[in-house]
């Protein structure tokens, strides 16, 4: 993994900065129609944590989660039968859905979406008249909603993170060559005690041209393996790390050091009962009770499966006002930035936690489940 440069910002408590760079037009007019009060400026910026133990106390309690999806009528016929149009956008991942508002949503349509989402991995819906606050209702709706303890959000609604590109290239910066870390393929928050189960980007404003995002299936990844090598990596735990470093208090002179977490390798979504593959080269560090080079060696291969397979991949080309909501329990995604920061980009997230990841060696593949493998093709042993 590339070590992280040492970043000397990380040891001021500045005040919340006011930033200058304008806001996009459709942005500043979903803001204003929200309510968001921008008289302190936009975003507001949290004062960063410190140190490495003031970030493992945040969230470092288990807490219960009680999934959305797993509730839902299999039928899902409440959110079916209200929308005029459900698309499946490629055969493994990816649906659209026409003719919903997300803020409309009743409780039964809210689970079996979540449902929708857990099979299908990620979900559109395009033109949604929704602001940061229902947004967020949403987030809360589905799982404990992620408050980060540095990055950019709507002021005076925490857990809504700004997704403003422009901005984040003031911190550093951004090239052809050197995009930024959103442009490399990995998953949310997977340090976490229990890591990001759905995220929900809605983006008012996007490029004319460029700026797709790209998901992976964790489900297809993992049944891309042979049965063989599959129970290699089954039930292995891995060592995932944070995005942003912070100080080791007791040793504060040996530079920056990420939160690090250990989850298996292979998780079972609760709502769905399938087995995903559960690795992103961003924030997947190590394997645990494996020396570095053969877990290095089996790490690349694994990332090379899920990144390199496009028969397991969606491509979604965003228009204003979409939202996205995909789920880190069974993909990779990959913001890319071929439009070079030349047209404005901004959006909020929200991003629900869920359960601990947990690994079932009976639970079915995504294609045994709906009785979709190959004839001839080689069942694993004892299922
Ligand atoms: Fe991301």
């Amino acid at each position: 993994m590339p070590s992280a440069p040492i970043d000397n910002s990380i040891v001021d408590v500045a005040e919340p900065r006011k930033d200058t760079i304008g806001l996009p037009e459709p942005a500043l007019a979903r803001l204003t129609k929200a309510g968001v009060d921008l008289s302190n400026g936009y975003p507001y910026r949290p004062s960063r944590p410190l140190y490495l133990d003031d970030v493992y106390r945040i969230r470092s309690k288990e807490w219960k989660h009680d999934d959305a999806g797993a509730r839902a009528h299999k039928s899902k016929s409440a959110l079916f039968s209200a929308a005029t149009k459900v698309t499946d956008l490629t055969t493994h991942i990816g649906t659209e859905i026409e003719g919903l508002q997300l803020k409309d949503l009743t409780d039964q349509q809210k689970d079996e979406l979540a449902l929708l989402i857990a099979e299908r991995s990620v979900v559109f819906f395009r033109n949604q008249d929704i602001s940061p606050q229902q947004q967020l209702a949403l987030g809360r709706y589905y799982g404990e909603v992620e408050v980060h303890p540095q990055v950019a959000q709507v002021p005076g609604h925490p857990g809504v993170t700004v997704i403003w590109p422009d901005l984040q290239a003031t911190e550093r910066s951004v090239s052809f060559r050197q995009p930024g870390g959103a442009s490399r393929w990995h998953s949310d928050l997977v340090h976490e005690l229990q890591p990001a189960g759905i995220t929900h980007l809605h983006n008012d404003t996007v490029p004319p041209v460029g700026g797709d995002t790209l998901w992976a299936s964790g489900y297809s990844a993992y049944e891309k393996l042979s049965p063989d090598f599959r129970k290699i990596i089954d039930g292995k735990l891995a060592v995932y790390r944070s995005a942003h470093p912070y100080l080791d208090r007791s040793n504060p002179d040996c530079g920056p050091k990420h939160i690090e977490r250990v989850h298996p390798l292979v998780r079972v979504h609760p709502a769905t009962g399938w087995k995903a593959l559960w690795v992103n080269r961003t924030f997947t560090d190590r394997i645990v009770g494996l020396d570095r080079g053969e877990s290095d060696a089996i790490l690349n291969y694994l990332f090379g499966v899920y990144e390199g397979n496009v028969d397991i991949q969606l491509r979604f080309k965003w228009t204003p006002g979409t939202s996205a909501l995909w789920d880190n329990r069974v993909t990779i995604h990959n913001a890319n930035w071929d439009y070079g920061g030349k047209y404005p980009r901004h959006g909020t997230r929200v991003t629900s936690l869920a359960e601990k990841p947990y690994f079932d060696d009976a639970a079915p593949t995504r294609r045994q489940a709906l009785g979709l493998l190959d004839e001839g093709e080689l069942i694993p042993d004892g299922q």
